[in-house]
């Protein structure tokens, strides 16, 4: 069940949200709690200080009247009658921490020090005592021996040398009912907040990912067959309509490799498929005649010769270009001296370009140090090197040049043909790509139209690029350009 993200975000979500209103309570609830006890504590100090006032006023008036209740403890209890409180008692401790009087409030009645403290009343420690003896007042909470919980508050008041401890304690059983009811009233509001949560959680939840499930069965049902079929984008800005442009954008990629990769197997069994027919026809030519002159025999085998190198040239060329594609063409780096190597090309194709009545030149520095493979190096010079003399027609000027940078080497193969059309010009790196394909299949010096992407392939598998610099009437300059570090 956690595998789905939809129970997942909502379980999240409702954690969230839970701990965000746990907090909440709690602050609340503290809050309030302090505010009680607040406005409790500053209501119980007045009652203590006019209690004080009341018990001074009372000493003073007997004793100034010669009454006979005089002495200080008849004032104490004269004073707790005037206060009657249904739910405050009164409580008078002497300098020595002893009870002197305290008020009974249910019988509005007041008990002098003789009796025992009541059962009903808090039990208020000596420290309690103590500290108010010494400070101005002082707030506490005690519970009674039935154990319900009183606050209190306590002043000294002094007259005429003695310190007595007025004490007004009240119960906090209301305001325990109401923190109670808070209490109760934040538990169910959390529960019901949760459960709210939850259920809006995943409903929230199903509704966003509602169309990644629509994405992922669209997606499920596209395959090789129906490679052309997109992901429908409700919202072009929102996340989820990124999402299905950027799958869209990678079918778009697929089908176009696919596409390529049908195109490339189509052409290369048609290139295939020529050498194949004229072999065939060849031999059975020379297999139907019982008879057939010596010379005509050699002929049809020259013939046979002739096309199963162009075959095995083909065979080697895709060879090479899957094994690149796939990544596993592997590449036999050595140090060598570049110019040299250029140079060796430079004479491998000579005979071809004087049968041709073409020069050759050729400019270079001295010692070009380079580290790659250089059977490949030389495979892609060829190339250029013998496009040159194909393409560009009799009697013409083919320039090679190396030239060093400081980061990069730069090889041209420069000729002063009359220079690829500029309809093919974009299309000359694609595969079986020739600009006269007739021409090329009819004639023996044709070539297939996969040097030039096997070319490609050899610069960019050295960290450099083959580009077409220009090509117009005037001729044609390929350059490769390969990183050097001398
Ligand atoms: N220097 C050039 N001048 C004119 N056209 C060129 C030149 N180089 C290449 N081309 C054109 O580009 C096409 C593709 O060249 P590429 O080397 O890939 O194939 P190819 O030479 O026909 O066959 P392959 O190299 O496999 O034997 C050629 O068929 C030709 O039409
Ligand atoms: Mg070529």
């Amino acid at each position: 069940m956690l595998n789905s993200v939809r129970v997942r975000l909502t379980l999240w979500y409702a954690g969230v949200l839970a701990l965000v209103l746990v907090l909440f309570a709690v602050s609340t609830y503290k809050l309030v709690a302090l505010q009680v006890e607040a406005g409790m504590d500053t209501a119980l100090l007045e009652t203590a200080r006019a209690f004080s006032e009341a018990f001074i006023h009372e000493y003073h008036e007997h004793r100034d009247q010669g009454v006979m209740v005089s002495t200080k403890d008849d004032a104490i209890v004269q004073s707790i009658r005037q206060f009657h409180f249904h739910d405050r008692m009164m409580i008078v401790f002497n300098d020595s921490g002893q009870l002197v009087a305290f008020s009974d409030p249910p019988f509005h009645s007041v008990v002098t020090a003789q009796v025992a403290f009541p059962q009903d009343a808090p039990v208020i420690s000596p420290s309690f005592l103590e500290s108010i003896r010494f400070g101005e007042r002082a707030f506490g909470t005690f519970a009674t021996v039935g154990g319900e919980y009183h606050r209190v508050c306590g002043i000294h008041t002094e007259i005429e040398g003695t310190t007595y401890v007025l004490a007004v304690a009240q119960p906090m059983r209301e305001q325990e009912v109401m923190l109670r009811q808070i209490r109760n009233l934040f538990g169910l509001g959390w529960s019901v907040a949760l459960g709210v949560a939850l259920w809006g959680g995943f409903l929230l939840a199903r509704k966003s990912l509602a169309p990644v499930v629509a994405m992922s069965e669209t997606a499920a049902q596209i395959s090789v067959a129906n490679l052309h079929e997109r992901l429908p984008v409700k919202n072009e800005k929102d996340e989820l309509g990124q999402l299905a442009q950027t799958f869209n954008r990678l079918l778009n990629r697929l089908n176009q490799s696919f596409e390529q990769q049908r195109r490339f197997m189509a052409d290369a069994s048609h290139e295939l498929r020529t050498p194949v027919a004229i072999i065939r026809g060849e031999a059975s030519v020379a297999l139907s005649q019982a008879e057939r002159p010596a010379a005509e025999l050699r002929e049809s085998l020259g013939v046979v010769h002739t096309e199963s190198l162009r075959m095995s040239r083909i065979i080697e060329d895709l060879f090479l270009l899957a094994r690149a594609d796939a990544g596993q063409q592997p590449l036999v780096m050595t140090d060598f001296y570049l110019d040299e190597l250029l140079e060796d090309c430079l004479r491998s194709v000579r005979t071809l370009a004087l049968q041709a009545g073409q020069t050759l030149a050729y400019d270079h520095p001295e010692e070009v140090f380079f580290h790659g493979d250089e059977g490949l190096i030389r495979l892609l010079v060829l190339n250029l090197l013998t496009n040159a003399i194909r393409y560009s027609g009799p009697q013409r000027r083919i320039c090679m040049a190396l030239a060093v940078h400081p980061e990069t080497l730069v090889i041209s193969v420069e000729d002063n043909g009359s220079g690829i059309p500029a309809a093919a010009q974009p299309h000359i790196f694609e595969r079986f790509f020739r600009a006269d394909k007739a021409w090329s299949r009819t004639n023996p010096e044709g070539g297939t139209g996969l040097g030039l992407p096997i070319a490609r392939w050899i610069a960019e598998a050295h960290g450099g690029h083959l580009d077409l610099v220009k090509s117009d009437t005037s001729g044609t300059v390929f350059a490769v350009t390969l990183p050097f570090n001398p």
